[in-house]
């Protein structure tokens, strides 16, 4: 969507995952849906260095409304656990240099079972949440059908620039109807949403991460082509910092994530999170390889089939200032592996290569084309490569524009 929001992927912290739909603040007052815990991330993203690194959104998901509408029939937040009201919280939140992103759901009820926003109530939902001066808004898509999101989807993207304010649009729409075409169609989705689900929900383990970045690639051929500035695919969450993932497979998610120019919506406590997850979330090459300019979507070049016994897949996405990022990844589950390959086999032209491993955090000896290198991959693990254009593309250009 050219709103002028998001040219690259939107960075911050979402309370889905981690946090659902606790409303006991009662007997849970740190983790129940409640102002407390989203000025708590909201402090956390501010002091501990993840705002200055892009993580800016914070962003409420389900349950955070009352069950009835107000006398005008507004959405209202739950009086109890939001005391302050949204606009307070969304000050709050800007005071510290962040935005404030809320959820709703075209239809009837949340998934969650909170007031919806069918049809007859889109443009004035739109406004209440500009009036709130919320800066994103996730639509997801429970209780309604084909033909309602068919209108509503579009008609609230209407809505949300008709108010004036710039609100970013976060779509759901595909991730209910199958998110491939004919049911989907991504050309108008780029026209209409900033971002959008297109697949199940993510879930705190690795088995759940997997069976995401597998659809995803699967279907490159249909999802590589509908991201770019403004608008881009959304496999949900990081879920590292939570229970699931050991360091290995926290550190693939981070990679492929990047690789996809994925949102980065953290769903995990930021205030009680661990150093080592820490650091991989906060790596700047990784996040500088998400947030790349172009953004153009990679791809998955290896992919493990019958030629392809290693279990190790590959992973390639290319970068402005003809740089360009690397993966292997290795689905084995016995021990690290070797991988054996040239820049050459993995369609890399002539030249020689300025390689930064990101996880390691090392500038690697150069390398050509046509030198055979080794990576040791742990069982589901990454090794990530920032490349730099070879240094004598410049010459080999000249030359070749010399010669033709
Ligand atoms: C389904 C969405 O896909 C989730 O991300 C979350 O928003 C839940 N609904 C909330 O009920």
């Amino acid at each position: 969507l050219d709103n002028g929001l998001m040219r690259t992927p939107p960075m911050g912290w979402l309370a889905w995952e981690r946090f659902r739909c606790d409303i006991d603040c009662q007997n849970d007052p740190k983790n129940c849906i409640s102002e407390v815990l989203f000025r708590d991330m909201a402090d956390r993203l501010a002091e501990d260095g993840w705002r200055e690194l892009g993580y800016v959104y914070v962003n409420i998901d389900d349950c955070w409304a009352s069950k009835d509408r107000d006398s005008n029939g507004r959405l209202q937040a739950d009086p109890k656990r939001f005391p302050s009201g949204i606009p307070n919280l969304a000050s709050y939140i800007h005071d510290r240099g962040l935005k404030l992103g809320i959820y709703g759901d075209m239809g009837t009820f949340t998934c969650g079972g909170y007031p919806g926003t069918p049809l007859d109530k889109i443009t004035i939902d739109a406004q209440t949440f500009a009036d709130w001066k919320v800066d994103m808004l996730k639509f997801d898509g429970c209780y309604s059908n084909a033909t309602e999101q068919e209108q509503g989807y579009p008609a609230m993207s209407k809505a949300l620039n008709a108010t004036g304010r710039p609100i970013g649009y976060s779509c759901s729409w595909p991730a209910y109807q199958g998110g491939l075409p004919p049911k989907v169609n991504y050309t108008q989705l780029g026209e209409i949403c900033n971002l959008w689900r297109n697949y199940g929900d993510i879930e705190d383990s690795w088995n759940s991460v997997l069976s995401i970045a597998d659809w995803f690639f699967n279907n490159q051929d249909v999802l590589q082509p509908a991201a770019g500035p403004g608008r881009w695919n959304d496999p949900d969450m990081l879920v590292v910092g939570d229970f699931g993932l050991s360091m290995d497979q926290s550190r693939s998610q981070m990679a492929l994530w990047a690789i996809m120019a994925a949102p980065l919506f953290m769903s995990n406590d930021l205030r009680t999170i661990s150093s080592g997850a820490r650091t991989i979330l906060q790596n700047k090459v990784a996040i500088g390889i998400n947030q790349d300019p172009m953004g153009v979507q990679g791809r998955r070049l290896i992919k493990l089939n019958l030629n392809e016994k290693s279990g190790i897949e590959v992973f390639w996405r290319p970068l402005s200032d003809k740089a360009s990022a690397l993966v292997f990844f290795s689905r084995r589950t016995d021990m690290p592996y070797r991988y054996q390959a040239s820049l050459g086999q993995l369609n890399y032209t002539t030249g020689s290569y300025k390689i930064y491993d990101v996880f390691a955090e090392r500038e690697m000896p150069t390398l050509k084309d046509s030198t055979n290198f080794v990576v040791s991959i742990n069982p589901s693990g990454v090794v990530m490569w920032y490349i730099s254009a070879p240094a004598d593309q410049e010459n080999t250009h000249i030359g070749g524009k010399l010669r033709g």
